[in-house]
């Protein structure tokens, strides 16, 4: 793919070029964060990017939709791929280097290992994305592995894939520290994601109700309903609205992702749903004092 020049400056496709950048970057000194991201840049991952300059020197964003992580059925070759903007958003966001790499250069032809986290890779997302979480593991171990940054930031908004992440790096022994940054929302409540781009107006209604319901669960559960009656009220108000398929709306143990009964300290409501074609997924932190 090419780019204007003035932009390539900051961007780069292959792995020794990236390498070389970060090489020179930490000879003088400077710690390496790491921004991974699938591109149609939002502020959502501008947050990390601000993130990233605050706690590290030189900040790395990988931008590359990831075709393992996408089921035979799913949006890979629909997913926006606005790429000069994202250069331009980076560049304005004070990112030091952007690697954008080609499919090949990720998984050549003769790719053959996936890594995995089982068990917490099959509920919630992964039960309706069987083959989901093998994939962004795997992208995301390469990915640092390219990178071999310091510490790398993922976002709350995908509250099991940084789970994951934090247990695969930590299974692994990898020497990174993996930092979890708040989700990012619209005035109105909607969480901020690439695949908002997809919604119509009337969708985009439809969408809030997912995050309505999470503030609802909330509420409830800080009132004293335990979340199997929180759960109910969601699943309730969710499956009441037509145009909305619910895939799962529940409360689980923020520390095991275990579907909770009776309130801990420390819980998280998540769902997700499809509204016209589009799925949506958000959650949201639920503490007790
Ligand atoms: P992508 O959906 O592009 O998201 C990149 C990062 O931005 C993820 O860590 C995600 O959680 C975070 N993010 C997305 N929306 C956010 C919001 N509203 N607020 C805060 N952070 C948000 O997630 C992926 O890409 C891929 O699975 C990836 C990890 C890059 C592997 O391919």
């Amino acid at each position: 793919m090419n780019v204007s020049p003035e932009l390539s400056l900051s961007s780069v496709q292959s792995i020794d070029e990236l390498r070389d950048r970060v090489r020179t970057a930490r000879a003088a000194g400077q710690t390496i964060g790491c921004v991974p991201t699938m591109g149609a840049l939002h502020a959502g991952h501008l947050s990390l990017i601000d993130a990233a300059r605050e706690q590290t020197d030189f900040v790395v964003v990988t931008v590359f939709v990831n075709p393992s992580q996408f089921g035979p059925n799913e949006d890979y070759t629909l997913y926006p791929r606005p790429l000069e903007d994202d250069l331009m958003r980076c560049r304005n966001a004070g990112v030091d280097l952007v690697f954008h790499p080609e499919t090949a250069t990720v998984y050549p032809e003769e790719h053959a290992t996936f890594v995995e986290v089982p068990n917490l890779s099959a509920v919630l997302e992964g039960h309706f994305r069987p083959t989901h979480f093998r994939g962004v593991t795997t992208v995301v171990l390469k990915l640092l592995n390219m990178v071999q940054p310091d510490v790398a930031f993922f976002g709350r908004k995908d509250y099991q894939q940084q789970f994951l992440i934090r247990r695969m790096v930590r299974d692994l022994n990898l020497p990174i520290e993996i930092h979890t940054c708040p989700t990012i929302r619209e005035e109105d409540g909607l969480a901020l994601s690439s695949r908002n781009a997809y919604l119509n107006d009337e969708d985009r209604q439809l969408g809030l109700a997912l995050s309505q319901s999470l503030r609802l669960a909330c509420d409830q559960c800080k009132a004293g309903q335990t979340p199997v009656e929180v759960r109910q009220a969601m699943l309730d108000h969710l499956n009441a609205l037509p145009g909305l398929k619910l895939d799962y709306a529940t409360i689980v143990d923020a520390q095991t992702l275990e579907e909770l009964d009776e309130s801990k300290p420390d819980m998280v409501a998540l769902v997700a749903a499809r509204v016209g074609p589009t799925r949506l997924i958000d959650n949201m932190p639920i503490r007790l004092e």
